[in-house]
């Protein structure tokens, strides 16, 4: 049988999570997607009127199906945790069941297993501000969105992950990260450096614990800039490409269908005893000592 995965963070055909569905739909698995609630009325209604169609092209010419969109918002576990300002908020009051906890049993129900999680989603509402001036209540947001939704997914559907048979692990989870976790890049503030940092390490101890627990593998692809909604908030993501093109190894734009390919490669058996690894898909700017 094909492979079955869950995309969290997939809400327009512009980032990482979209180019990831469609390398591993063009590789014959089954998409899912979790998109952020406030941004799931327009998703939905784009995919639906066709507005994504040219995107959703796969190179055999077929069109990329999206089996199902679950509302998530990756920074509540369960229901508890909702703040009462949330619960009745106009946007998220529309749509239920968005927690971690609360997707993961749903996709238990609709599906009963996946063999791929994808984690491509990150906020920090301090994201300008540099760390010297973030707060700490916004360097906590950071982390929750960006690090701790990852252990929460992780932890949530790794019950429903398919530990394969033999040596060869089906089960696989690959989230994004940026070299700003272990490089200066002045300009990715708001504890977001910080909340990178945490994800590579997390990438490691999660690899040992879901690769005894469950045989499932665990990688993060350090990704080159991408103009993709998420980026355009941080203000500086032409300076970032320009950077790369001037200075990279590869002069060349990056895009996105390439780190969608090498998460479907991470993925897929190929990459059997590839887990608790940082891998970089930026034209290989992260080897460079000096600018050039
Ligand atoms: P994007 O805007 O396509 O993806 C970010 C997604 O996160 C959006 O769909 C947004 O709705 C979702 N999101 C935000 N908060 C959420 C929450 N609480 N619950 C659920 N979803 C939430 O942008 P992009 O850039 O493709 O980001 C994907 C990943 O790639 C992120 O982890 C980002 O840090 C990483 N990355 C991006 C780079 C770039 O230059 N664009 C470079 C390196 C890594």
């Amino acid at each position: 049988r094909g492979k079955r995965a869950f995309i969290a963070g997939v809400a327009d055909d512009n980032g990482y999570g979209w180019a990831i569905a469609k390398s591993l739909a063009a590789a014959g698995a089954e998409i899912l997607v979790g998109t952020w609630v406030p941004a799931l009325n327009i998703f939905e209604t784009s995919l639906r009127r066709g507005k994504f169609d040219e995107s959703r092209v796969l190179p055999d010419g077929s069109l990329m199906e999206i089996t199902k969109v679950y509302p998530l918002d990756a920074v509540f576990d369960s229901l508890e945790d909702v703040p009462e300002d949330i619960k009745t908020n106009k946007r998220y009051a529309g749509s239920s069941k968005w927690t971690v906890s609360e997707v993961a049993e749903s996709v238990k129900e609709d599906f009963g297993s996946i063999d791929i999680l994808v984690h491509s989603l990150a906020n920090g509402p301090e994201v300008t501000k540099p760390l010297l001036e973030t707060t700490r209540r916004g360097y906590l947001a950071a982390i929750s969105a960006s690090s701790y939704s990852y252990v929460s997914l992780l932890k949530h559907f790794l019950p429903i992950m398919n530990p394969g048979m033999y040596l060869v692990s089906r089960g696989s989870s690959i989230s994004l990260t940026y070299i700003a976790s272990e490089r200066i890049i002045p300009g990715y503030g708001g504890g977001m450096s910080s909340a990178k940092a945490a994800l590579e390490s997390d990438t490691r101890v999660l690899a040992f614990e879901a690769g005894r627990k469950q045989k499932v593998r665990v990688n993060t692809v350090s990704a080159g800039p991408l103009r993709s909604r998420a980026a355009k908030a941080i203000g500086f993501i032409d300076m970032m490409i320009d950077y790369s093109l001037a200075n990279a190894p590869l002069q060349k734009e990056l895009s996105a269908d390439e780190v969608g390919n090498t998460a479907a490669f991470l993925a897929s058996p190929l990459a059997s005893a590839i887990t608790g690894a940082v891998i970089y898909v930026d034209n290989g700017l992260n080897a460079m000592g000096v600018g050039v």
